[in-house]
């Protein structure tokens, strides 16, 4: 199975990351689109064009059987549109995941975090209520603007994202969350940093193993047999910290950087 993966920067890699616990006998080819990251700060036009953009390329260029939007923020904006123009690929989107949260949490107050894209997109709007309206919860939604981007920098442990993350995460920790919602595939890369803040007493949700697992599913309903061993092959459109890709994914086959053509 071929295996095509695209986030705007280093946070799909999460994702990637709980595929190489999963999937076998595959090669993944992973674009990070950094010469357009932040998403979460685009307009749904832009986003949707990105989306539609990559995944011809990796069509094009890797004959992908399979894609994996490894973003929040693109699955919220572009995922009915190539689901649209490529009805026979697999597809699979990222979501909050707000189910498992409401599941765990005892307080019955969960924080969410993710970009301003998502949350504002219509698809995060009628999950949170759809769901919300299931069980009396309390959702406190925060979106963070400016945190990707230090990511990106590799600023993890730095003065200036522990001031953005005290100032987003004290609401819920005045308000006893005691589930927070990873809604962006960077933010694993900061769980440290949030679990300090909430002095321990948080479950954070990631959504890589879910994914991993219904790509598992949907690949061996087509005839994928997973076995043998699996190739990362990493491709950006633009700069990236290769030393937060190399603390992330044990072996890949080397970085590519690549061009991508707007359609
Ligand atoms: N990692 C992405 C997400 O899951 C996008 C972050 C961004 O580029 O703003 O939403």
């Amino acid at each position: 199975m071929k295996i095509g993966v695209f986030d705007s920067g280093l946070g799909g890699l999460t994702v990637v990351q709980a595929m190489t616990q999963v999937i076998k006998g595959a090669q993944i080819f992973y674009v990070a689109d950094t010469k357009n990251a932040p998403y979460g700060e685009k307009t749904p036009e832009q986003i949707i064009q990105y989306s539609l953009d990559i995944t011809q390329y990796l069509i094009d260029t890797h004959q992908i059987d399979a894609l994996i939007l490894a973003c929040n923020t693109a699955t919220s904006s572009a995922i009915a549109h190539l689901r649209e123009v490529h009805p026979s690929l697999i597809i699979i989107g990222t979501e909050p995941g707000i189910k498992p949260a409401l599941a765990q949490t005892v307080t019955g107050k969960i924080g969410v975090l993710a970009t301003p894209a998502t949350l504002q997109g219509e698809k995060y709007q009628k999950l949170a209520q759809t769901l919300s309206s299931q069980k009396c919860v309390e959702i406190y939604e925060q979106a963070c603007p400016g945190l990707v981007q230090q990511i990106e920098k590799g600023e993890i442990d730095t003065p200036e994202t522990q001031a953005l993350l005290e100032k987003w995460l004290a609401p819920m920790r005045e308000n006893n969350v005691d589930t927070i919602v990873l809604g962006c595939t960077h933010y694993p890369l900061v769980s440290r940093n949030i679990e300090t803040i909430m002095n321990s007493k948080v479950s954070l949700i990631h959504t890589g193993e879910a994914i991993s697992k219904h790509l598992l599913t949907l690949g061996m309903q087509k005839g994928h047999i997973n076995e043998g061993t699996l190739e990362v092959h990493i491709h950006t459109t633009g700069e990236i910290h290769t030393q937060m890709i190399d603390s992330l994914i044990g072996t890949y086959e080397k970085l590519h950087l690549i061009e991508i053509k707007s359609h």
